[in-house]
């Protein structure tokens, strides 16, 4: 049967920062890496994928950190010393990630921004609409996960989609913050949207969370886009070429994200998950 070119089967990550914020614990691992409770952060990100549907994870990393290729494998050693053991269930989870999807992997040579590394995972993604997910926003839903309500919607609009949250109006220089129409309840066409701007130039208190949905012609946008904010190739104004031929959407997702690029989002989320898998 040929392929569906429509159906969002592959799910982008970027991994290839440097996690500045969480030196030392990100010198020799990058900041997916790092567990909430006993799971990193890109595990959370796969499963997310996986519950969406996705069976296809490419992976954008960097330089001299190979944790993650090692965490989404097989580990004989380890394999064989637990087998039988009391502590096999430990592996129960991740084994089960492992063969439910395929993993491939491509590296940013240079940190050009999340534009360029968006643009750098195309070698991996084709000719076809694809989720992408920020790992270190970690999001939690009792129901749908945020990705799955996300493919849920691309069903409908077939389009980009960013998720977007509510934020105090001081913080919209931390995030991309976008304007728009409302087409339904939750859901917006995006007219406006700026990188980190800062509170008085806010279009909005709109701010996009690690979750896109997005079509492929964003890499050819992507390759043209000149450096932005920060001097860095954005997400964010690539959409915006979209945006203003009314094809992207953002959508007010349900559930709740933790800002895991941050000391105090981690620990937020810590706690969050510690209570509750407790009950
Ligand atoms: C990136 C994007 C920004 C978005 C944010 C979500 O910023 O550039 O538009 O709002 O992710 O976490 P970063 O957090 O990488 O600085």
């Amino acid at each position: 049967m040929p392929k569906d070119r429509t159906k969002i089967s592959k799910c982008l990550f970027p991994a290839a920062g440097y996690g500045t914020r969480f030196l030392p614990a990100t010198k020799a691992i990058q900041k997916e890496m790092l567990p909430v409770l006993t799971k990193p952060l890109l595990q959370y990100g796969v499963e997310e994928a996986i519950s969406a549907g996705i069976e296809t994870m490419a992976i954008v990393t960097g330089r001299g950190k190979r944790a993650i290729e090692d965490h989404f494998d097989v580990s004989y050693e380890l394999e064989h010393q637990i087998k039988g053991t009391s502590k096999e269930h430990y592996l129960t989870e991740i084994r089960s990630v492992i063969t439910k999807c395929t993993f491939s992997y491509t590296r940013q040579i240079e940190m050009k921004g999340l534009g360029h590394a968006i643009l750098c995972g195309e070698t991996l993604i084709g000719d076809e609409p694809f989720a992408v997910i920020l790992a270190d926003d970690l999001c939690d839903n009792n129901a749908d996960s945020v990705l799955a309500q996300m493919v849920k919607l691309y069903e409908k609009y077939r389009c980009s989609i960013v998720a977007v949250e509510e934020i105090p109006p001081q913080d919209s220089n931390k995030y991309g913050v976008v304007a728009g129409r409302e087409e339904e309840d939750g859901v917006l066409r995006v007219t406006d949207m700026v990188e980190k701007p800062d509170p008085k130039d806010a279009p909005s208190n709109l701010a996009i969370i690690g979750r896109y949905i997005l079509t492929p012609d964003i890499f050819d946008i992507l390759r043209e886009t000149k450096p932005g904010k920060g001097g860095e190739i954005q997400i964010t104004d690539a959409l915006l070429a979209q945006a203003k031929e009314g094809r992207v959407i953002a959508y007010k997702f349900e559930g709740r994200r933790f800002d895991c690029g941050s000391v105090d989002g981690f620990v937020e989320a810590t706690n969050y998950f510690y209570n509750k898998n407790r009950v």
